[in-house]
């Protein structure tokens, strides 16, 4: 099993969409592992998009991310990472497709509502730095034999 980091950002938050996105990873059958309600500081998210801190736009992005709370999760299946992406849809809402999330909900670039972890070993950075070891949840759903053959 897999794991990913996904985040519903401050956009996402203030237009009232954490339970629909929940929804959307719940339905598929994925596993809830942890979840989390915070404003994370510019440092923080800083050190989340790291990767992009060459690009133009990262210090906007990270300044916007901090700007208002977003909702941390980490969910759990089969292939998530790819799979997980897949629903996201581009990043660019404008190129996603209808029946993906920023393709459902967003119309602009900077304000696609939802973040997802792009690999498997920038999902493993990435909850290590949102979640403690122990916020991480163990359990057996009972669905799991109804989910996977
Ligand atoms: P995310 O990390 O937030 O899930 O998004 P992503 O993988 O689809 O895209 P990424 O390349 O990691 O970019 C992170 C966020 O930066 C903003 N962005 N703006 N103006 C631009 O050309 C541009 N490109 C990216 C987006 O909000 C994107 O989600
Ligand atoms: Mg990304």
């Amino acid at each position: 099993m897999e794991r990913t980091f996904v985040a519903v950002k401050p956009d996402g938050v203030q237009r009232g969409l954490c339970g629909e996105i929940m929804k959307r990873f719940e339905q598929r059958g994925f596993r809830l592992v942890a979840a989390k309600f915070q404003q994370a500081s510019e440092e923080h998210m800083q050190k989340h998009y790291l990767d992009l801190k060459d690009k133009p736009f990262y210090q906007g992005l990270c300044k916007y991310m901090s700007s208002g709370p977003v909702f941390a999760m980490v969910w759990e299946g089969r292939s998530i990472v790819k799979l997980g992406r897949m629903m996201l849809g581009e990043t660019n809402p404008a190129d996603s497709k209808p029946g993906s999330i920023r393709g459902d909900l967003c119309i602009d670039i900077g304000r696609n509502i939802i973040h997802g972890s792009d690999t498997l070993e920038n999902a493993k950075t990435e909850i290590g730095l949102w979640f403690k070891a122990e916020e991480l949840v163990d359990y057996k759903p009972c669905s799991q034999a109804f989910l996977y053959e």
